[in-house]
Formats: structure tokens, C-alpha cells, sequence
């Protein structure tokens, strides 16, 4: 018997995408293996280390666990669709001038779920970010300058909107 297909239709960092893929597929596949967007990284591929984080209609999702199949009609942004190298999203930028990676196998991830977490209703001290961002698992432990760019966007933040 063969696999089941599914129809597709999402947006991706603001192009429409119509594919067709086995039911089985997930997103951070579909993102890596078929739309070619390997910023996107596969760590753990079970969940537990944040590597694969994208946005999904602004919500952070880790796209290891989410279904292709279920994505129809959402948007989806990727560490492909935030800045150009010429005008960096706050966060990218912060995190250049932070020295927030070494190896920077988990940044996108990083990145994406920092974005993710800035737009949620919690996090402003140290702690607090920490705790928000603990899904997402740095093998070189860049964790403190991690922190303190994701703080100094978070304050740049508040200042534009007081
Ligand atoms: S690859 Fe998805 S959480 Fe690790
Ligand atoms: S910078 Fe190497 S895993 Fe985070």
C-alpha cells in the first residue's frame, strides 16, 4: 500500500507554497527537504532542543513535531525571512553584537524563538527569560550572552513603546 499524499497550502516567509508530500512529512522536513530553507536545523528531531524553531502565524512551534499536513493555510517564518544582510532584524543584530553563538548550530532556533517569546505576555528579568527560553538548548552554552541580547532588545522595546 502505498503512502498517503497530502495537499499543501501555506505561506513561507511570505510566498505562497502549494506542494504535494507524503501525510508523514514535517514541517521542519518540508522547510529543509523540499523548500531548500536549511537555516532551519534539525538537532534532536524529537522535541527536545529547539533547533528546529520557526514561527507559525507569529506563535514559536518547534516544526519537528508538527505535521506538514497540518499546516494548511498558516504562515510561517523562518530565520530565512527575517532580515537581510544589509538590514538585520533587532534580534539578529543583537546577537551578532552580543557574541551570542560559537558554533551557531542552535542560533536560528534561538533567534526564531527569542522573536517568539518577545511577542508573549511574560519575560523581563533575567530568570524569566531563561525559564522562556529553555527549550532551546545551546551545546556550546552561549546561554549569557544569549541573555543579554535578547535583553537589550527587550528593553529597546519597552523604551519605543513607553
Ligand atoms: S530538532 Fe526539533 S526540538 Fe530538536
Ligand atoms: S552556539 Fe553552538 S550550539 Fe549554540
Amino acid at each position: 500500500m502505498g503512502a498517503k499524499h497530502v495537499e499543501l497550502n501555506l505561506t513561507v516567509n511570505g510566498e505562497s507554497v502549494r506542494r504535494e508530500c507524503d501525510a508523514r512529512t514535517t514541517l521542519l522536513d518540508l522547510l529543509r527537504d523540499h523548500l531548500e530553507l536549511t537555516g532551519t536545523k534539525k538537532g534532536c528531531n524529537h522535541g527536545q532542543c529547539g533547533a528546529c524553531t520557526v514561527l507559525v502565524d507569529g506563535k514559536r512551534v518547534l516544526s519537528c513535531l508538527t505535521l506538514a499536513g497540518l499546516s494548511n493555510g498558516v504562515e510561517v517564518t523562518t530565520i530565512e525571512g527575517l532580515g537581510t544582510e544589509t538590514a538585520l532584524h533587532p534580534v539578529q543584530d543583537a546577537f551578532i553584537r552580543h557574541d551570542s553563538f560559537q558554533c551557531g548550530y542552535c542560533t536560528s532556533g534561538q533567534i526564531m524563538s527569542a522573536i517568539g517569546m518577545l511577542a508573549e505576555p511574560w519575560a523581563s528579568d533575567d530568570d524569566e527569560v531563561r525559564e522562556a527560553m529553555s527549550g532551546n538548548i545551546c551545546r556550546c552554552a552561549a546561554y549569557p550572552n544569549i541573555i543579554s541580547a535578547i535583553q537589550e532588545v527587550r528593553k529597546d522595546m519597552e523604551t519605543e513603546h513607553a
